[in-house]
């Protein structure tokens, strides 16, 4: 089982043919609200691909509430330890996804501030019964160290997707089994510059000397690069037309949980996650573009209508 603790938003979503500059305003196109989150998609992502999925989290008590929860529900998540929240918001993100499938988020945490220790002591039953635990830094980072220490302390693999960027304290770096950044994430956890390979080799290294166990860093376009004490391996991206790269991110860590979570090892775990990124950000959206494990097992067909 895997056990996902993290954030729940409704995004809400405009197409422009580019992200505006500073002080400007842009024409968009349609705009639509589509449930969102770090912690919800990856959830989502796992859900899909098959995997008996948990969801700790919480909403506020409002008008997006139950549409966030039913969205999880119907790709299969349990929300028992779910809460809503009375008096406050539901995580809302506002994107603005342009032509290149590039895009920006910025995210009012509203309830997702609320999953504290408290509702991680609620649910321990569920983090002692579960194979990997995930997360994401869209929770208070108080929450995370402690459900951290809690899952290692149980003997669970930690899988730590460390997103929105943010410097983290030492004892949560020594805990967690597999941090999986982009290469802006890496920038801020390191300290090192992550312009070139070279550069992300050393900015992972130093991560590796913090104490994280294994390293994936996520290229977008660019594959990932993996990382342990003894040796690293690039991983070429699949190429495909994006139109959305939201969620890619949580696509790849849902399928990499799910992969792990079944013993597989982290080369196909990894080629795994990468064929589910891939065929993300060929869709619109954040949960409606998951895969479903039947599609991603006809990856190589699909790859052919892919042609660039
Ligand atoms: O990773 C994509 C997600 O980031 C979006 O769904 C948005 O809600 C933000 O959390």
């Amino acid at each position: 089982m895997i056990t996902v603790i993290g954030s729940i938003n409704m995004d809400l979503v405009i197409h422009t043919e580019r992200i505006p500059r500073p002080g400007e305003t842009v024409l968009g196109n349609d705009f639509r609200q589509i449930p969102g989150g770090k912690g919800a998609n990856q959830a989502s992502a796992a859900a899909k691909l098959g995997a008996n999925v948990k969801m700790i989290g919480c909403v506020g008590d409002d008008a997006f509430a139950s549409t966030l929860i039913n969205s999880l529900n119907t790709y299969g998540v349990n929300t028992d330890h779910v809460s809503i929240v009375p008096d406050i918001a539901s995580g809302v993100a506002v994107i603005t996804v342009e032509q290149s499938g590039n895009n920006s988020i910025v995210i009012a945490p509203g309830a997702n501030y609320c999953v504290t220790d408290e509702k991680l002591k609620e649910a321990e039953d569920t983090i002692r019964n579960s194979d990997v635990i995930m997360l994401q830094l869209e929770i208070p980072v108080e929450t995370v160290k402690s459900a951290v220490l809690m899952a290692k302390a149980a003997g669970k693999k930690v899988i730590l997707n460390p997103a929105p960027a943010a410097k983290l304290d030492g004892e949560i770096l020594k805990n967690v089994d597999i941090l999986t950044p982009n290469e802006t994430e890496l920038e801020v956890l390191s300290g090192h510059s992550t312009d070139t390979i070279e550069d992300i080799r050393a900015a992972g290294q130093i991560m590796l000397n913090k104490g994280v166990k294994e390293l994936i860093v996520t290229l977008g376009s660019r594959g990932c690069l993996y990382m342990n004490n003894q040796m690293s391996k690039k991983f070429d991206a699949y190429k495909v037309k994006a139109v959305d790269t939201t969620a890619a991110g949580d696509a790849f860590n849902g399928a990499l949980a799910v992969y792990l979570s079944e013993g597989k090892t982290i080369d196909e775990a990894i080629d795994f996650a990468m064929k589910v990124g891939a065929m993300s950000v060929t869709r619109h959206g954040a949960q409606p573009s998951l895969p479903l494990l039947s599609e991603v097992l006809d990856f190589e067909n699909w790859l052919k209508t892919q042609s660039l």
